[in-house]
């Protein structure tokens, strides 16, 4: 491989220092976005890099259609917008930068949380169309409530740490965590059927997978507790969004965050409609948009670009 990387086309933005550290280690770079389908597959027939975040679907006739094409990096954590298995018959490597923006993701989904107790956003919206409801959006204390947490990897440990500073009781699920772990980490180990009825808060943090799509449903909504409240900054589908807009008309659910939706932008009639509704906070896919976490995920897609080409580091870009 260490030839083999002649040079790279960058088809959403990634922070400038990707395309600068991969200029610095002389590994010509192309930088053009909003290709449609043709034009991404004639741009790649020139390039055998190609770097993405998520608006660029690598499908299988992108990988059909592009010989050239070797390796692809999302300058992310998800790589669904990648065709994994028409990658792996074409022999293309795919990278990702697993990690980069998990503090980011962390934090919006902390302060999605806290957003929800105190209906912070339609509070602020109601004061500037110039009305003054003191009474409509009283809160509740997030100490002392019950905020489980499914999937316990990167993010979710991270969310669990924060919110536990809240004095907020962490149970967790997932099929890794071992009771060591949660030990270390002060979380509870507890099966799904014992957090649906306990939780006050359920924020999700798993790959959208089979087994995940729509983990929470409108059978495990209605073992939830009344009044609880859902957050998703992990993956549309791990939410079923009609399910969730029912519990909510019903008053069951007190409210929901969501960074992330099936369709993205959004044009679904129930998506839509979820997302209007008023008890529901929603966030245009924000979690890893943070200076810190786009820098570094840029600098770690092509320091990986670089070594792939078989080139030493000449120099880190700082700064994060
Ligand atoms: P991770 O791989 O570190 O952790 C995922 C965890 O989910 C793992 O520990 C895994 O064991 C667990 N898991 C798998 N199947 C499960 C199941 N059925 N039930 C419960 N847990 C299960 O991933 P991460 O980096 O923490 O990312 C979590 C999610 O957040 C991913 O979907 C990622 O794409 C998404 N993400 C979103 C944003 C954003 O902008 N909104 C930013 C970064 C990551
Ligand atoms: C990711 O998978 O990294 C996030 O969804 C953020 C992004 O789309 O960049």
């Amino acid at each position: 491989m260490s030839t083999t990387l002649g040079s790279v086309l960058i088809s959403d933005p990634v922070d400038v220092c990707c395309e600068e550290l991969l200029a610095h280690h002389d590994i010509p770079v192309t930088v053009k976005y909003k290709l449609s389908k043709e034009e991404l597959i004639k741009e790649l027939q020139n390039h055998e890099g190609l770097i993405v975040r998520s608006e660029t679907k690598v499908t299988n006739d992108v990988f059909a259609r592009c010989p050239k094409l070797r390796v692809v990096g999302r300058a992310g954590t998800g790589v669904d917008n990648i065709d994994l298995q028409a990658a792996t018959r074409k022999g293309v490597i795919v990278l990702n930068t697993p990690g980069g923006n998990s503090i980011s993701a962390c934090e919006l989904t902390c302060t999605l949380i806290c957003s929800l107790a105190r209906n912070v956003p339609q509070a602020v919206q109601s004061l500037k169309e110039g009305r003054w409801d003191r009474k409509l959006y009283a809160g509740f204390e997030l100490s002392g409530k019950t905020l489980a947490v499914l999937g316990m990897g990167r993010i979710g440990r991270e969310v669990a740490r924060r919110m536990q500073a809240f004095g907020m009781r962490v149970i967790a699920f997932d099929p890794l965590l071992t009771q060591q772990i949660a030990d270390q980490i002060g979380v509870e180990k507890l099966s799904l059927d014992e957090i649906w009825p306990i939780a006050d808060y359920i924020t999700v943090h798993t790959p959208l997978i089979p087994q995940t799509k729509n983990l929470i449903n409108a059978t495990t909504l209605a073992k939830c507790k009344e009044g609880v409240y859902i957050v998703n900054v992990a993956r549309g589908g791990i939410v079923d969004e009609e399910a969730l807009l029912n519990t909510l008309k019903s008053g069951h659910c007190a409210g929901a965050a969501l960074d992330v939706f099936v369709e993205e932008p959004p044009k679904n009639p129930v998506t839509l409609e979820l997302i209007a509704h008023p008890k529901v906070i929603a966030t245009p896919h924000l979690g890893a948009s943070t200076e810190e976490a786009q820098q570094r995920v840029a600098e770690e897609i092509a320091q990986q670009f670089v070594a792939l080409s078989g080139k030493s580091a000449k120099y880190a870009v700082t700064g994060v």
